[in-house]
Protein backbone atom coordinates (compact mmCIF):
# COMPACT_ATOMS: atom_id res chain seq x y z
CA UNK A 1 0.00 0.00 0.00
CA UNK A 2 2.67 2.24 1.37
CA UNK A 3 3.97 1.81 -2.53
CA UNK A 4 0.58 2.76 -3.84
CA UNK A 5 0.25 6.13 -1.48
CA UNK A 6 3.78 7.21 -2.51
CA UNK A 7 2.57 6.65 -6.47
CA UNK A 8 -0.37 8.93 -5.41
CA UNK A 9 1.71 11.49 -3.47
CA UNK A 10 4.02 12.10 -6.59
CA UNK A 11 0.83 12.24 -8.95
CA UNK A 12 -0.52 14.99 -6.45
CA UNK A 13 3.04 16.54 -6.29
CA UNK A 14 3.05 16.83 -10.29
CA UNK A 15 -0.31 18.24 -10.42
CA UNK A 16 0.68 21.25 -7.81
CA UNK A 17 3.38 22.19 -10.11
CA UNK A 18 1.00 22.48 -13.29
CA UNK A 19 3.56 23.81 -16.53
CA UNK A 20 6.72 23.47 -13.90
CA UNK A 21 8.65 25.99 -11.68
CA UNK A 22 10.35 27.80 -14.63
CA UNK A 23 7.22 29.14 -16.28
CA UNK A 24 5.52 29.76 -12.58
CA UNK A 25 8.61 31.46 -11.83
CA UNK A 26 8.10 33.81 -15.03
CA UNK A 27 4.19 34.32 -13.74
CA UNK A 28 5.31 35.49 -10.29
CA UNK A 29 8.00 37.94 -12.46
CA UNK A 30 5.23 39.31 -14.66
CA UNK A 31 3.23 40.20 -10.64
CA UNK A 32 1.08 37.54 -11.04
CA UNK A 33 -0.13 34.87 -9.06
CA UNK A 34 -0.80 31.19 -10.29
CA UNK A 35 -3.90 29.72 -10.11
CA UNK A 36 -3.40 27.69 -6.97
CA UNK A 37 -2.35 30.47 -4.99
CA UNK A 38 -5.66 32.48 -6.26
CA UNK A 39 -7.61 30.05 -4.96
CA UNK A 40 -5.44 29.73 -1.65
CA UNK A 41 -6.31 33.57 -1.05
CA UNK A 42 -9.91 33.47 -2.00
CA UNK A 43 -11.30 30.70 0.02
CA UNK A 44 -11.45 29.86 3.75
CA UNK A 45 -8.29 28.24 5.01
CA UNK A 46 -8.39 24.39 3.98
CA UNK A 47 -11.09 24.34 2.72
CA UNK A 48 -10.50 23.67 -0.58
CA UNK A 49 -11.37 20.38 -2.10
CA UNK A 50 -10.39 19.97 -5.91
CA UNK A 51 -11.90 17.96 -8.47
CA UNK A 52 -9.84 16.75 -11.41
CA UNK A 53 -6.31 16.86 -10.63
CA UNK A 54 -5.54 14.23 -12.83
CA UNK A 55 -7.45 14.91 -15.56
CA UNK A 56 -5.30 15.49 -18.75
CA UNK A 57 -5.63 16.46 -22.47
CA UNK A 58 -6.81 13.76 -25.33
CA UNK A 59 -4.80 15.78 -28.31
CA UNK A 60 -2.54 13.69 -30.49
CA UNK A 61 -1.74 16.16 -33.02
CA UNK A 62 1.52 17.99 -33.40
CA UNK A 63 2.95 15.57 -30.78
CA UNK A 64 0.78 16.78 -28.33
CA UNK A 65 0.77 13.10 -27.05
CA UNK A 66 4.42 14.00 -25.55
CA UNK A 67 3.05 16.91 -23.64
CA UNK A 68 1.14 16.75 -21.13
CA UNK A 69 0.61 18.29 -17.08
CA UNK A 70 -1.82 16.90 -14.79
CA UNK A 71 -4.89 19.09 -14.46
CA UNK A 72 -5.07 20.34 -17.95
CA UNK A 73 -3.99 23.78 -16.64
CA UNK A 74 -7.56 24.05 -14.95
CA UNK A 75 -7.55 24.00 -11.35
CA UNK A 76 -11.20 23.42 -10.65
CA UNK A 77 -13.10 22.56 -7.30
CA UNK A 78 -15.25 24.05 -4.28
CA UNK A 79 -14.76 25.57 -0.81
CA UNK A 80 -15.92 27.68 1.58
CA UNK A 81 -15.98 31.44 1.27
CA UNK A 82 -17.33 33.31 4.74
CA UNK A 83 -18.26 30.03 5.56
CA UNK A 84 -20.78 29.45 2.21
CA UNK A 85 -20.43 27.21 -0.11
CA UNK A 86 -18.61 28.30 -3.43
CA UNK A 87 -17.47 26.48 -6.74
CA UNK A 88 -14.24 27.83 -8.63
CA UNK A 89 -12.43 27.36 -11.78
CA UNK A 90 -8.80 29.04 -11.93
CA UNK A 91 -7.27 29.58 -15.42
CA UNK A 92 -3.28 27.85 -14.95
CA UNK A 93 -1.22 30.53 -17.73
CA UNK A 94 1.97 28.05 -16.84
CA UNK A 95 0.22 24.73 -18.62
CA UNK A 96 -0.40 25.57 -22.41
CA UNK A 97 -1.22 29.34 -21.67
CA UNK A 98 -4.01 28.59 -19.68
CA UNK A 99 -5.93 28.07 -23.12
CA UNK A 100 -8.81 26.12 -23.56
CA UNK A 101 -8.81 22.31 -24.55
CA UNK A 102 -11.36 19.39 -24.69
CA UNK A 103 -10.79 18.69 -21.36
CA UNK A 104 -10.13 22.23 -19.64
CA UNK A 105 -13.64 23.18 -20.84
CA UNK A 106 -14.83 19.52 -19.06
CA UNK A 107 -13.72 19.98 -16.19
CA UNK A 108 -15.11 23.62 -15.70
CA UNK A 109 -18.70 22.20 -16.95
CA UNK A 110 -18.56 19.49 -14.21
CA UNK A 111 -18.05 22.10 -11.21
CA UNK A 112 -20.70 24.46 -13.62
CA UNK A 113 -23.16 21.98 -13.14
CA UNK A 114 -22.56 20.78 -9.67
CA UNK A 115 -22.94 24.78 -8.49
CA UNK A 116 -26.02 24.70 -10.42
CA UNK A 117 -27.54 21.13 -8.94
CA UNK A 118 -26.43 22.14 -5.32
CA UNK A 119 -27.50 25.98 -5.56
CA UNK A 120 -24.38 27.66 -5.21
CA UNK A 121 -22.35 30.50 -6.71
CA UNK A 122 -19.46 29.82 -9.37
CA UNK A 123 -16.44 31.95 -9.55
CA UNK A 124 -13.96 31.79 -12.85
CA UNK A 125 -10.41 32.90 -12.41
CA UNK A 126 -9.44 33.46 -16.02
CA UNK A 127 -5.51 33.53 -17.26
CA UNK A 128 -6.00 32.63 -20.83
CA UNK A 129 -4.64 32.54 -24.07
CA UNK A 130 -7.87 31.43 -25.52
CA UNK A 131 -8.80 28.08 -27.31
CA UNK A 132 -5.99 25.59 -27.31
CA UNK A 133 -4.76 26.13 -30.52
CA UNK A 134 -3.92 22.17 -31.03
CA UNK A 135 -7.15 21.10 -30.79
CA UNK A 136 -8.78 23.29 -33.26
CA UNK A 137 -12.51 23.20 -33.22
CA UNK A 138 -12.88 20.30 -30.09
CA UNK A 139 -11.82 23.56 -28.03
CA UNK A 140 -14.20 25.82 -29.83
CA UNK A 141 -16.93 22.90 -29.23
CA UNK A 142 -15.92 23.67 -25.44
CA UNK A 143 -16.01 27.08 -24.79
CA UNK A 144 -19.82 26.91 -26.21
CA UNK A 145 -20.35 24.02 -23.81
CA UNK A 146 -19.44 26.92 -21.15
CA UNK A 147 -21.41 29.44 -22.86
CA UNK A 148 -24.09 26.85 -22.74
CA UNK A 149 -23.86 26.77 -18.66
CA UNK A 150 -23.53 30.45 -18.19
CA UNK A 151 -26.75 31.05 -19.79
CA UNK A 152 -28.62 28.31 -17.89
CA UNK A 153 -27.28 29.22 -14.53
CA UNK A 154 -28.17 32.94 -15.13
CA UNK A 155 -30.65 34.30 -12.61
CA UNK A 156 -30.13 30.60 -10.50
CA UNK A 157 -27.13 31.16 -9.22
CA UNK A 158 -24.34 33.85 -8.90
CA UNK A 159 -21.46 34.17 -11.33
CA UNK A 160 -18.22 36.20 -10.61
CA UNK A 161 -15.26 36.21 -12.93
CA UNK A 162 -12.29 37.59 -12.46
CA UNK A 163 -9.93 38.62 -15.07
CA UNK A 164 -6.43 38.36 -14.01
CA UNK A 165 -4.51 37.82 -17.58
CA UNK A 166 -5.45 37.40 -21.16
CA UNK A 167 -8.63 36.80 -22.29
CA UNK A 168 -9.41 36.95 -25.63
CA UNK A 169 -11.75 36.09 -28.74
CA UNK A 170 -14.40 34.23 -28.04
CA UNK A 171 -13.10 33.49 -24.42
CA UNK A 172 -14.49 36.59 -23.51
CA UNK A 173 -18.32 35.60 -23.60
CA UNK A 174 -18.31 33.36 -20.93
CA UNK A 175 -17.57 36.12 -18.58
CA UNK A 176 -19.45 38.53 -20.91
CA UNK A 177 -22.76 36.67 -19.41
CA UNK A 178 -21.42 36.33 -15.96
CA UNK A 179 -23.14 38.75 -13.24
CA UNK A 180 -20.63 40.36 -12.37
CA UNK A 181 -16.72 41.17 -13.92
CA UNK A 182 -13.54 42.17 -11.85
CA UNK A 183 -10.53 42.91 -14.02
CA UNK A 184 -6.49 43.58 -12.71
CA UNK A 185 -5.02 46.42 -13.87
CA UNK A 186 -1.86 46.39 -16.18
CA UNK A 187 -2.21 42.46 -15.99
CA UNK A 188 -5.43 41.78 -17.47
CA UNK A 189 -7.19 42.63 -20.77
CA UNK A 190 -10.58 41.37 -22.52
CA UNK A 191 -11.10 41.92 -26.49
CA UNK A 192 -12.71 39.89 -29.66
CA UNK A 193 -9.65 40.63 -31.38
CA UNK A 194 -6.06 41.84 -30.60
CA UNK A 195 -3.91 44.57 -31.64
CA UNK A 196 -2.47 43.10 -34.57
CA UNK A 197 -5.92 42.04 -35.88
CA UNK A 198 -7.42 45.65 -35.61
CA UNK A 199 -4.11 46.91 -37.54
CA UNK A 200 -5.10 44.56 -40.77
CA UNK A 201 -8.48 45.23 -40.65
CA UNK A 202 -8.81 48.90 -39.64
CA UNK A 203 -5.36 50.59 -39.67
CA UNK A 204 -5.49 51.33 -36.14
CA UNK A 205 -2.70 51.29 -34.27
CA UNK A 206 -3.67 50.71 -30.43
CA UNK A 207 -2.07 48.83 -27.32
CA UNK A 208 -3.26 45.97 -25.66
CA UNK A 209 -4.01 47.85 -22.66
CA UNK A 210 -5.91 51.02 -24.79
CA UNK A 211 -7.97 48.73 -26.28
CA UNK A 212 -8.94 46.20 -24.12
CA UNK A 213 -7.23 46.95 -20.68
CA UNK A 214 -9.07 47.12 -17.28
CA UNK A 215 -9.49 51.07 -17.43
CA UNK A 216 -10.95 51.11 -20.81
CA UNK A 217 -13.29 48.50 -19.63
CA UNK A 218 -14.05 50.53 -16.42
CA UNK A 219 -14.91 53.38 -17.52
CA UNK A 220 -14.98 53.58 -22.06
CA UNK A 221 -16.98 50.70 -22.60
CA UNK A 222 -18.69 49.49 -19.30
CA UNK A 223 -17.70 45.37 -19.58
CA UNK A 224 -16.25 45.13 -16.66
CA UNK A 225 -17.82 46.24 -12.99
CA UNK A 226 -14.94 46.52 -11.38
CA UNK A 227 -10.96 47.91 -12.16
CA UNK A 228 -8.86 46.62 -9.14
CA UNK A 229 -5.14 47.60 -8.53
CA UNK A 230 -3.78 44.24 -8.07
CA UNK A 231 -4.87 40.44 -7.79
CA UNK A 232 -5.79 40.70 -3.85
CA UNK A 233 -7.83 43.25 -4.43
CA UNK A 234 -9.97 41.93 -6.79
CA UNK A 235 -10.12 38.58 -4.57
CA UNK A 236 -11.14 40.88 -1.99
CA UNK A 237 -14.12 42.49 -3.83
CA UNK A 238 -14.84 39.20 -4.82
CA UNK A 239 -15.42 37.65 -1.25
CA UNK A 240 -17.13 41.42 -0.29
CA UNK A 241 -19.33 40.90 -3.56
CA UNK A 242 -20.73 37.98 -2.33
CA UNK A 243 -21.47 38.92 0.76
CA UNK A 244 -24.31 40.74 -0.44
CA UNK A 245 -25.85 37.93 -2.63
CA UNK A 246 -27.89 34.80 -1.49
CA UNK A 247 -26.70 31.24 -2.57
CA UNK A 248 -29.34 31.40 -5.33
CA UNK A 249 -32.41 32.46 -6.65
CA UNK A 250 -34.76 30.33 -3.96
CA UNK A 251 -32.94 31.98 -0.89
CA UNK A 252 -32.49 35.71 0.49
CA UNK A 253 -28.97 37.06 1.33
CA UNK A 254 -27.34 36.83 4.69
CA UNK A 255 -28.58 39.38 7.20
CA UNK A 256 -26.27 40.56 9.51
CA UNK A 257 -26.92 41.21 13.32
CA UNK A 258 -28.61 44.90 13.56
CA UNK A 259 -29.72 46.48 16.78
CA UNK A 260 -32.24 49.52 15.58
CA UNK A 261 -31.56 52.77 17.62
CA UNK A 262 -31.94 55.96 17.05
CA UNK A 263 -31.77 56.00 13.78
CA UNK A 264 -32.52 59.89 12.97
CA UNK A 265 -30.02 61.58 10.32
CA UNK A 266 -30.04 65.00 10.73
CA UNK A 267 -27.26 65.67 8.67
CA UNK A 268 -30.08 65.26 5.93
CA UNK A 269 -31.80 67.99 6.60
CA UNK A 270 -28.99 70.13 5.25
CA UNK A 271 -27.57 68.17 2.70
CA UNK A 272 -29.15 69.99 -0.02
CA UNK A 273 -27.82 73.31 -1.84
CA UNK A 274 -29.79 76.15 -1.47
CA UNK A 275 -29.75 77.00 -5.04
CA UNK A 276 -31.96 73.75 -6.76
CA UNK A 277 -29.61 74.19 -9.72
CA UNK A 278 -26.20 73.41 -7.69
CA UNK A 279 -25.08 69.92 -7.90
CA UNK A 280 -24.02 67.58 -4.43
CA UNK A 281 -22.80 64.00 -4.11
CA UNK A 282 -25.42 61.79 -4.25
CA UNK A 283 -22.63 59.63 -2.36
CA UNK A 284 -22.82 61.53 0.93
CA UNK A 285 -26.70 61.05 1.03
CA UNK A 286 -26.23 57.25 0.46
CA UNK A 287 -23.84 57.09 3.45
CA UNK A 288 -25.89 58.68 5.77
CA UNK A 289 -28.83 56.83 4.68
CA UNK A 290 -26.75 53.15 5.07
CA UNK A 291 -25.28 51.12 7.53
CA UNK A 292 -21.47 52.62 8.59
CA UNK A 293 -19.53 51.95 6.07
CA UNK A 294 -21.66 49.28 4.19
CA UNK A 295 -21.41 50.64 0.31
CA UNK A 296 -20.53 48.61 -2.26
CA UNK A 297 -20.09 50.76 -5.55
CA UNK A 298 -20.81 49.45 -8.91
CA UNK A 299 -18.89 50.21 -12.03
CA UNK A 300 -17.67 53.17 -10.37
CA UNK A 301 -16.19 54.45 -13.30
CA UNK A 302 -18.68 54.28 -16.44
CA UNK A 303 -21.55 56.35 -16.67
CA UNK A 304 -21.36 58.02 -13.65
CA UNK A 305 -24.38 59.90 -14.07
CA UNK A 306 -25.79 57.25 -12.64
CA UNK A 307 -24.52 55.52 -9.20
CA UNK A 308 -24.85 51.95 -8.47
CA UNK A 309 -24.41 49.55 -5.73
CA UNK A 310 -24.88 47.27 -3.33
CA UNK A 311 -24.96 48.26 0.27
CA UNK A 312 -27.02 47.34 3.86
CA UNK A 313 -29.97 48.82 5.62
CA UNK A 314 -30.32 47.28 9.40
CA UNK A 315 -27.87 44.26 8.37
CA UNK A 316 -29.61 43.19 5.13
CA UNK A 317 -28.64 43.66 1.81
CA UNK A 318 -29.48 46.56 -0.92
CA UNK A 319 -29.46 47.17 -4.31
CA UNK A 320 -29.39 50.96 -4.78
CA UNK A 321 -29.93 52.99 -7.94
CA UNK A 322 -29.27 57.14 -7.73
CA UNK A 323 -29.31 59.60 -10.07
CA UNK A 324 -25.71 61.89 -9.72
CA UNK A 325 -26.74 65.62 -9.47
CA UNK A 326 -22.77 65.34 -9.30
CA UNK A 327 -21.96 64.41 -13.24
CA UNK A 328 -23.87 65.78 -16.01
CA UNK A 329 -26.93 66.75 -13.36
CA UNK A 330 -27.99 63.13 -12.64
CA UNK A 331 -29.38 62.86 -16.68
CA UNK A 332 -30.46 60.14 -17.61
CA UNK A 333 -28.72 59.27 -21.12
CA UNK A 334 -27.66 55.71 -22.56
CA UNK A 335 -25.21 54.32 -20.81
CA UNK A 336 -26.67 54.87 -17.45
CA UNK A 337 -29.72 53.20 -18.28
CA UNK A 338 -28.32 49.84 -19.32
CA UNK A 339 -25.95 50.53 -16.14
CA UNK A 340 -28.72 50.60 -14.14
CA UNK A 341 -31.52 48.12 -16.10
CA UNK A 342 -28.55 45.14 -16.05
CA UNK A 343 -28.13 46.23 -11.83
CA UNK A 344 -32.17 46.71 -11.56
CA UNK A 345 -32.28 42.81 -12.72
CA UNK A 346 -29.37 41.10 -11.11
CA UNK A 347 -31.00 42.77 -7.86
CA UNK A 348 -34.46 41.03 -8.76
CA UNK A 349 -33.41 37.77 -10.10
CA UNK A 350 -31.45 37.28 -6.44
CA UNK A 351 -33.93 38.60 -4.07
CA UNK A 352 -32.58 42.14 -3.29
CA UNK A 353 -34.66 44.28 -2.46
CA UNK A 354 -34.32 48.22 -4.23
CA UNK A 355 -33.83 51.61 -3.05
CA UNK A 356 -34.11 54.51 -5.59
CA UNK A 357 -33.08 57.84 -4.84
CA UNK A 358 -33.85 60.01 -7.44
CA UNK A 359 -32.85 63.58 -8.57
CA UNK A 360 -33.10 63.64 -12.39
CA UNK A 361 -33.84 66.46 -14.98
CA UNK A 362 -34.79 63.97 -17.72
CA UNK A 363 -33.23 62.00 -20.34
CA UNK A 364 -30.46 63.74 -22.09
CA UNK A 365 -31.44 65.65 -25.59
CA UNK A 366 -29.54 65.27 -28.77
CA UNK A 367 -28.52 63.49 -31.96
CA UNK A 368 -25.36 61.48 -30.28
CA UNK A 369 -28.20 59.99 -27.25
CA UNK A 370 -31.26 59.57 -30.52
CA UNK A 371 -28.67 57.63 -32.65
CA UNK A 372 -27.57 55.42 -30.31
CA UNK A 373 -30.73 54.45 -29.34
CA UNK A 374 -32.31 56.08 -26.55
CA UNK A 375 -35.24 55.33 -26.77
CA UNK A 376 -34.39 51.54 -26.76
CA UNK A 377 -32.14 52.05 -24.18
CA UNK A 378 -34.85 54.10 -21.62
CA UNK A 379 -36.99 51.45 -21.88
CA UNK A 380 -34.65 48.92 -20.90
CA UNK A 381 -34.19 51.12 -17.63
CA UNK A 382 -38.51 50.99 -17.64
CA UNK A 383 -38.44 47.39 -18.35
CA UNK A 384 -36.33 46.44 -15.91
CA UNK A 385 -37.94 48.54 -12.82
CA UNK A 386 -41.48 47.41 -14.23
CA UNK A 387 -41.06 43.61 -13.97
CA UNK A 388 -39.09 43.78 -10.63
CA UNK A 389 -40.83 42.03 -7.90
CA UNK A 390 -38.57 42.15 -5.06
CA UNK A 391 -39.49 45.24 -2.43
CA UNK A 392 -38.89 48.62 -4.30
CA UNK A 393 -39.00 52.28 -2.72
CA UNK A 394 -37.99 55.18 -4.29
CA UNK A 395 -37.07 59.00 -2.49
CA UNK A 396 -37.34 61.95 -4.37
CA UNK A 397 -34.92 64.02 -3.37
CA UNK A 398 -35.20 67.02 -5.39
CA UNK A 399 -35.70 66.63 -9.58
CA UNK A 400 -38.17 64.01 -11.01
CA UNK A 401 -38.63 65.65 -14.43
CA UNK A 402 -40.75 64.25 -17.60
CA UNK A 403 -39.97 60.92 -18.65
CA UNK A 404 -37.24 60.43 -15.97
CA UNK A 405 -39.90 60.37 -13.07
CA UNK A 406 -41.90 57.70 -14.50
CA UNK A 407 -38.66 55.88 -15.35
CA UNK A 408 -37.41 55.96 -12.18
CA UNK A 409 -39.16 53.39 -10.02
CA UNK A 410 -41.89 55.23 -9.85
CA UNK A 411 -45.66 54.09 -8.04
CA UNK A 412 -47.33 54.01 -11.45
CA UNK A 413 -44.56 51.16 -12.52
CA UNK A 414 -44.23 49.11 -9.38
CA UNK A 415 -42.59 50.70 -6.53
CA UNK A 416 -44.25 49.96 -3.03
CA UNK A 417 -43.52 52.88 -1.22
CA UNK A 418 -42.75 56.49 -2.72
CA UNK A 419 -41.14 59.42 -0.48
CA UNK A 420 -39.94 62.81 -1.49
CA UNK A 421 -38.06 65.35 1.04
CA UNK A 422 -40.28 68.77 0.98
CA UNK A 423 -37.38 69.72 -1.71
CA UNK A 424 -38.51 67.63 -4.30
CA UNK A 425 -39.83 69.17 -7.93
CA UNK A 426 -42.35 66.58 -10.00
CA UNK A 427 -43.44 67.90 -13.45
CA UNK A 428 -43.13 67.50 -16.90
CA UNK A 429 -40.17 69.80 -16.91
CA UNK A 430 -38.75 72.79 -15.28
CA UNK A 431 -39.94 75.91 -14.75
CA UNK A 432 -38.51 77.77 -17.45
CA UNK A 433 -38.61 75.56 -19.95
CA UNK A 434 -42.68 75.16 -19.21
CA UNK A 435 -43.42 78.75 -19.16
CA UNK A 436 -41.59 79.66 -22.41
CA UNK A 437 -43.59 77.05 -24.06
CA UNK A 438 -47.09 77.43 -22.89
CA UNK A 439 -47.22 80.92 -22.01
CA UNK A 440 -45.33 82.04 -25.41
CA UNK A 441 -47.95 84.15 -26.60
CA UNK A 442 -48.51 86.14 -23.70
CA UNK A 443 -44.47 86.67 -23.25
CA UNK A 444 -43.90 87.31 -26.83
CA UNK A 445 -47.09 89.95 -26.82
CA UNK A 446 -46.02 92.05 -23.17
CA UNK A 447 -44.12 94.62 -22.84
CA UNK A 448 -41.52 93.47 -21.02
CA UNK A 449 -40.91 89.85 -22.22
CA UNK A 450 -38.12 88.89 -19.91
CA UNK A 451 -40.40 90.25 -16.89
CA UNK A 452 -43.44 88.71 -17.73
CA UNK A 453 -41.31 85.16 -18.27
CA UNK A 454 -39.60 85.55 -14.81
CA UNK A 455 -43.70 86.04 -13.62
CA UNK A 456 -44.79 82.77 -15.76
CA UNK A 457 -41.94 80.72 -14.23
CA UNK A 458 -43.08 81.58 -10.62
CA UNK A 459 -46.88 80.81 -11.18
CA UNK A 460 -45.50 77.56 -12.69
CA UNK A 461 -43.34 76.81 -9.99
CA UNK A 462 -45.40 77.65 -7.50
CA UNK A 463 -47.56 74.89 -8.95
CA UNK A 464 -45.63 71.88 -9.93
CA UNK A 465 -42.18 72.67 -8.17
CA UNK A 466 -43.19 70.98 -5.00
CA UNK A 467 -43.98 67.31 -3.80
CA UNK A 468 -47.71 68.63 -3.16
CA UNK A 469 -49.16 67.76 -6.24
CA UNK A 470 -48.37 64.43 -6.54
CA UNK A 471 -48.82 63.55 -2.72
CA UNK A 472 -52.52 65.01 -3.11
CA UNK A 473 -53.00 62.42 -6.09
CA UNK A 474 -50.99 59.34 -3.85
CA UNK A 475 -47.88 59.17 -6.12
CA UNK A 476 -46.47 60.05 -3.29
CA UNK A 477 -46.94 58.07 -0.20
CA UNK A 478 -45.58 60.39 2.48
CA UNK A 479 -43.68 63.75 2.51
CA UNK A 480 -40.66 63.15 4.95
CA UNK A 481 -37.86 65.67 6.45
CA UNK A 482 -34.73 64.07 5.36
CA UNK A 483 -33.30 63.82 8.76
CA UNK A 484 -36.55 60.68 9.35
CA UNK A 485 -35.36 58.80 5.62
CA UNK A 486 -33.62 56.46 7.13
CA UNK A 487 -36.00 55.46 9.84
CA UNK A 488 -38.51 55.40 7.28
CA UNK A 489 -36.65 52.88 4.99
CA UNK A 490 -36.00 50.48 7.42
CA UNK A 491 -39.43 50.48 8.65
CA UNK A 492 -40.94 50.40 4.92
CA UNK A 493 -38.57 47.34 3.95
CA UNK A 494 -39.11 45.52 7.02
CA UNK A 495 -43.31 46.07 6.33
CA UNK A 496 -42.30 44.76 2.65
CA UNK A 497 -39.65 41.68 3.63
CA UNK A 498 -42.70 38.76 2.41
CA UNK A 499 -43.96 40.52 -0.56
CA UNK A 500 -45.25 38.26 -2.91
CA UNK A 501 -46.06 39.09 -6.72
CA UNK A 502 -47.77 36.85 -8.77
CA UNK A 503 -46.58 37.99 -12.39
CA UNK A 504 -48.63 36.76 -15.43
CA UNK A 505 -47.79 33.72 -17.00
CA UNK A 506 -45.41 33.44 -19.87
CA UNK A 507 -42.11 31.83 -21.12
CA UNK A 508 -40.08 35.30 -21.15
CA UNK A 509 -40.61 38.88 -21.51
CA UNK A 510 -38.92 40.56 -24.49
CA UNK A 511 -36.71 43.88 -22.97
CA UNK A 512 -35.88 45.74 -25.68
CA UNK A 513 -32.34 44.73 -25.96
C1 LIG B 1 -1.99 26.71 -27.01
C2 LIG B 1 -0.93 28.52 -26.07
C3 LIG B 1 -1.99 29.36 -26.43
C4 LIG B 1 -3.09 28.78 -27.11
C5 LIG B 1 -0.53 30.52 -25.42
N1 LIG B 1 -0.05 29.28 -25.47
N2 LIG B 1 -1.71 30.60 -26.02
N3 LIG B 1 -0.96 27.20 -26.36
N4 LIG B 1 -3.07 27.47 -27.37
N5 LIG B 1 -4.15 29.53 -27.44
C6 LIG B 1 1.20 28.81 -24.89
C7 LIG B 1 2.43 29.31 -25.60
O1 LIG B 1 2.75 28.46 -26.67
C8 LIG B 1 3.45 29.25 -24.48
O2 LIG B 1 3.87 27.91 -24.33
C9 LIG B 1 2.66 29.59 -23.26
O3 LIG B 1 1.30 29.34 -23.59
C10 LIG B 1 2.78 31.04 -22.87
O4 LIG B 1 2.56 31.84 -24.01
P1 LIG B 1 3.50 33.06 -24.39
O5 LIG B 1 3.12 33.49 -25.73
O6 LIG B 1 4.93 32.68 -24.14
O7 LIG B 1 3.09 34.11 -23.27
P2 LIG B 1 2.89 35.67 -23.40
O8 LIG B 1 4.05 36.29 -24.11
O9 LIG B 1 2.57 36.14 -22.03
O10 LIG B 1 1.62 35.88 -24.33
C11 LIG B 1 0.36 35.38 -23.93
C12 LIG B 1 -0.64 35.48 -25.07
C13 LIG B 1 -0.07 34.78 -26.34
C14 LIG B 1 -0.89 36.95 -25.37
C15 LIG B 1 -1.92 34.85 -24.59
O11 LIG B 1 0.39 33.50 -25.98
C16 LIG B 1 -1.08 34.64 -27.42
O12 LIG B 1 -1.33 35.59 -28.17
N6 LIG B 1 -1.63 33.44 -27.54
C17 LIG B 1 -2.60 33.14 -28.58
C18 LIG B 1 -3.89 33.83 -28.31
C19 LIG B 1 -4.95 33.43 -29.29
O13 LIG B 1 -4.91 33.89 -30.46
N7 LIG B 1 -5.81 32.53 -28.87
C20 LIG B 1 -6.90 32.06 -29.68
C21 LIG B 1 -8.00 33.13 -29.58
S1 LIG B 1 -9.37 32.68 -30.49
P3 LIG B 1 5.25 27.51 -23.67
O14 LIG B 1 5.37 26.05 -23.95
O15 LIG B 1 6.29 28.35 -24.34
O16 LIG B 1 5.10 27.80 -22.22
C22 LIG B 1 -10.30 31.90 -29.39
C23 LIG B 1 -11.54 31.37 -29.97
C24 LIG B 1 -12.51 31.08 -28.88
O17 LIG B 1 -10.01 31.80 -28.28
C25 LIG B 1 -13.83 31.03 -29.54
C26 LIG B 1 -14.92 30.81 -28.56
C27 LIG B 1 -16.22 31.12 -29.22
Amino acid sequence: MQEKINKLNSKIQEAELGGGLARIESQHKKGKLTARERIHFLLDENSFEEIGMLVTHRSTDFGMENEKYLGDGVVTGYGTINGRLTYVFSQDFTVFGGSLSETHAEKICKIMDMALKNGAPIIGLNDSGGARIQEGVVSLGGYADIFYRNVQASGVIPQLSAIMGPCAGGAVYSPAITDFILMVEKSSYMFVTGPNVVKTVTHEEVTSEELGGAQTHATKSGVTHFACANEIEAIQHLKSLLSYMPQNCEEQAPNLAYEISDESRPELDNILPENTTQPYDIREVIEHLIDKDSFLEVHQGYAENIVVGFARLAGRSLGIVANQPAYLAGVLDNHASVKAARFVRFCDAFNIPLLVLEDVPGFLPGTDQEWNGIISNGAKLLYAFSEATVPRITVITRKAYGGAYDVMNSKHIGADMNYAWPSAEIAVMGAKGAAEIIFKKEIKEAENPQEKWLEKEKLYSDIFANPYRAAERGFVDEVIRPAQTREKLIKAFKMLENKVVNSPRKKHGNIPL
